[in-house]
């Protein structure tokens, strides 16, 4: 059921990004070639999942979640390029693709991610790609404007970066992976149930709860994936957190006790959950899906 659920998720989103990679004149073409190329090359779509999700979970209709679903894409989509360039992660692979400092080069890299993050501003703050009120845009584009910046996404990986080598506490850990992954997740799932045009600030605490708790097991799943996949399936190189000695929790806590933290968070993002219907089986579903995937 999840699947199927994905599958018409991935196509929507998918449709209505496809149409943002048109280049305006010729000597664009690369720019864009190199957006579209970060963009397109099959991720998961986990964060507009949320976004499409959190507005059904609230009987919203989710062609008006589109402009929102593009834009936590877009903003994951250029976080990836530059966690991937070689002053930061250094990896060749994602998605099981080169990754695209090496499919480009750096420079175009580099601005490829710039381009990809004004974009995300562009679309949702457009009438035209996000249909709602003038005071309704202006309150998502704030939300994915903290999300994404140095109190959200960006401080995180800065936190990340300058963590490398050093052992953090499970406090210090879980203030890492809150702003590095956690913020955006949080953001999709608000921008979600802001799209729906009838959230109340007591649906909205319910899923900030909801979000928090999967948002902080998305990244643990990462890190314990790390260690257990393999590069065939996850589509970047395995490995990678140990051999440039990040601190995960694996690392901190043991395997075992990453994986049923794991758990742990999932059922707290179900218990936040408890007074919504059969409208948010879907959320549900993602937050099972989240830690038991294997990519
Ligand atoms: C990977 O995110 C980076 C993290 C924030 C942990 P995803 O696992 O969602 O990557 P894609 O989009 O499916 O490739
Ligand atoms: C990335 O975390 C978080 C981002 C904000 C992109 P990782 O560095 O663990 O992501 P992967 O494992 O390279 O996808
Ligand atoms: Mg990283
Ligand atoms: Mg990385
Ligand atoms: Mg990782």
């Amino acid at each position: 059921m999840i699947a199927a659920y994905q599958a018409t998720c991935q196509q929507r989103v998918d449709q209505a990004l496809e149409q943002l990679f048109q280049a305006p004149q010729a000597d664009l073409q690369r720019l864009y070639q190199a957006m579209r190329y970060s963009v397109t090359n099959g991720g998961k779509r986990v964060r507009p999942l949320l976004v499409y999700a959190a507005c059904e979970a609230l009987g919203g209709d989710p062609a008006k979640a589109n402009g929102a679903a593009c834009a936590v894409e877009l903003i994951h989509a250029y976080s990836l390029v530059h966690d991937d360039l070689p002053a930061m992660d250094d990896d060749d692979l994602r998605r099981g693709q080169p990754t695209t400092h090496i499919a480009f080069d750096e420079a175009c890299a580099i601005l490829a991610g710039d381009g990809l993050q004004s974009l995300a501003f562009d679309v949702i703050s457009d009438p035209e790609l996000n249909p709602h009120s003038a005071e309704l845009r202006l309150q998502m584009l704030n939300r994915l404007a903290k999300a994404a910046g140095p109190a959200g996404m960006v401080g995180g990986q800065a936190i990340d970066l300058g963590s490398v080598g050093r052992k953090l506490d499970q406090a210090a850990l879980e203030n890492m992976h809150r702003h590095k992954t956690g913020a955006l997740i949080e953001a999709s799932v608000a921008l979600g149930a802001l799209a729906s045009g009838v959230a109340s600030s007591q649906n909205l605490s319910a899923l900030q709860q909801y979000a928090q708790a999967i948002g902080l097991a998305f990244q643990v799943q990462d890190d314990i994936l790390d260690v257990e996949s393999d590069t065939a399936t996850l589509g970047k190189t395995q490995g990678k957190d140990q051999a440039h000695d990040k601190p995960t929790y694996p690392a901190l806590l043991g395997m075992q006790a990453a994986k049923a933290y794991a758990l742990e968070l999932r059922d707290q993002a179900l218990a936040a959950l408890q007074d919504f219907g059969a409208t948010a089986q879907p959320l549900r579903e993602l937050a099972e899906f989240i830690v038991a995937r294997r990519s």
